[in-house]
């Protein structure tokens, strides 16, 4: 993709989050969004592999890509997480949660916070309340 495509996809200016980027589904809806324009950030959980998969998604598309790294099963790595994108990213207009699962039984105290377990049943994906500074939430 030239430069010329990346500024006038329906995306550019865009600045996209997309949690558990590194891999699946995220990963190739990273790669979709870069060609439309956009900048894209992602979060994975190791740090290495993080950053490795930013390269090749960066080598891929010409585009910008910043890596985050955050298991976000637990909620301080989930506050950590915010407030490092704050500091480090002018914008975020999209997030994209590639980031699930269901616990059988309760989760623990520092794990009840919606961003994985019960994404399904209260419909959030961050738990991105004004305190966190982070004006990130679906409807739930
Ligand atoms: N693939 C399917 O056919 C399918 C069908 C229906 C639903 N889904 C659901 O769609 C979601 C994604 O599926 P996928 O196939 O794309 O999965 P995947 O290939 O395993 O990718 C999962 C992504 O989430 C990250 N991740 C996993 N656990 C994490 C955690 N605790 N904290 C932060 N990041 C974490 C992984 O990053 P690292 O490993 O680098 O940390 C990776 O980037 C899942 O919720 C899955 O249940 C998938």
């Amino acid at each position: 993709m030239d430069m010329d495509q990346r500024h006038s996809g329906p995306m550019a200016g865009r600045t996209v989050l997309v949690a558990g980027g590194t891999a699946g589904i995220g990963r190739a809806t990273t790669l979709g969004l870069a060609a439309m324009g956009a900048h894209l950030a992602i979060t994975g959980r190791d740090p290495g592999r993080t950053q490795a998969a930013a390269r090749e998604i960066r080598a891929a598309t010409g585009g910008q890509v910043d890596a985050f790294a955050a298991d976000l099963s637990a909620q301080s790595q989930v506050r950590r997480l915010a407030r490092e994108v704050l500091q480090r990213l002018p914008r975020v207009d999209v997030l994209v949660n590639n980031v699930g699962g269901y616990w059988a039984a309760p989760p623990p105290p520092d794990r009840r916070h919606g961003a994985v377990g019960d994404r399904g049943r209260r419909g959030r994906v961050l738990p991105a309340r004004k305190r966190d500074g982070l004006p990130l939430r679906l409807p739930g």
